[in-house]
């Protein structure tokens, strides 16, 4: 691991502008889905190199539904190919994968390989990866609502209401990254995002690399995090 000072426990990345990546090229979107893997895969190797604890990835929104059948079913076979990988990053880092969102929706076998993987790397802890899949913040916290509405308690705290939430005992991101150069939050982590520190590189997604995320983390450590108060 390389000691570069204060470092956040857990990076939230909206990874976006893969399908601007292949337009550009000329090339189908799922070509751009299919480079942002290896995006991923970077990531992750720089997670574990500065000591990071989580990473989460939106990989699908509860919006991206409102893509072609063609695209949708391209995105999943992408993910299904790379969760099924007998050779993946995580057991061969000792990386635990976990997920956030509902992935019913999905095919069969895309759930099978994640369910699989997530018991395969249960035990692991140099580094947490979650997939956010079928994930949208508004979703987390009204599912959240609904299971507080079934149970018999009448009141929670903030603290008791975060544990309710998808992330449970994760920690909020102190960074969230948001690729391509948009500037919005899409329905990504509403509730847990409350005092993240935001980051919005113009680089397509299948384009970031552990340089870019030195930079913003170099950033993040220069930034004085008030949390409302006064220094
Ligand atoms: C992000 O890239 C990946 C997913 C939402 C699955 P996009 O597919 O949104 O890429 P752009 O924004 O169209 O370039
Ligand atoms: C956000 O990107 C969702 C994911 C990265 C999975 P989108 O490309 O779907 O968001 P909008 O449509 O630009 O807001
Ligand atoms: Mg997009």
């Amino acid at each position: 691991m390389k000691s570069i000072g204060k470092i956040p426990s857990h990076i939230g990345i909206i990874m976006d502008g893969n399908g601007r990546w292949a337009t550009r090229r000329g090339l189908p979107r799922n070509f751009g889905h299919k480079e942002g893997v290896k995006a991923i895969e970077r990531t992750i190797l720089a997670c574990l190199k500065y000591g990071i604890k989580y990473c989460t990835f939106f990989a699908f929104s509860t919006e991206n539904w409102r893509r072609s059948q063609e695209e949708i079913y391209g995105i999943f076979s992408i993910l299904r190919d790379y969760l099924s990988d007998p050779n993946n990053i995580f057991m061969r880092n000792k990386i635990k994968v976990d997920s956030i969102g509902i992935m019913d929706p999905f095919p069969e076998d895309l759930i099978n390989s994640i369910n699989n993987l997530k018991e395969n790397t249960k035990d692991y802890e140099n580094l947490t990866v979650i997939f956010a899949l079928n994930y949208g913040g508004r979703d987390d916290i009204i599912r959240a609502v609904n299971n507080l509405l079934s149970s018999n308690k009448q009141k929670v705290t903030d603290q008791e209401f975060l544990k309710l939430l998808d992330t449970k005992e994760i920690p909020e991101p102190e960074i969230v990254i948001r690729t391509s150069g948009e500037m919005r939050i899409s329905n990504f982590m509403l509730y847990q995002l409350a005092y993240s520190e935001m980051f919005f590189p113009k680089t397509y997604w299948p384009d970031f690399n552990e340089k870019h995320l030195l930079k913003i983390i170099k950033e993040f450590q220069k930034r004085d995090r008030r949390f409302g108060g006064v220094h």
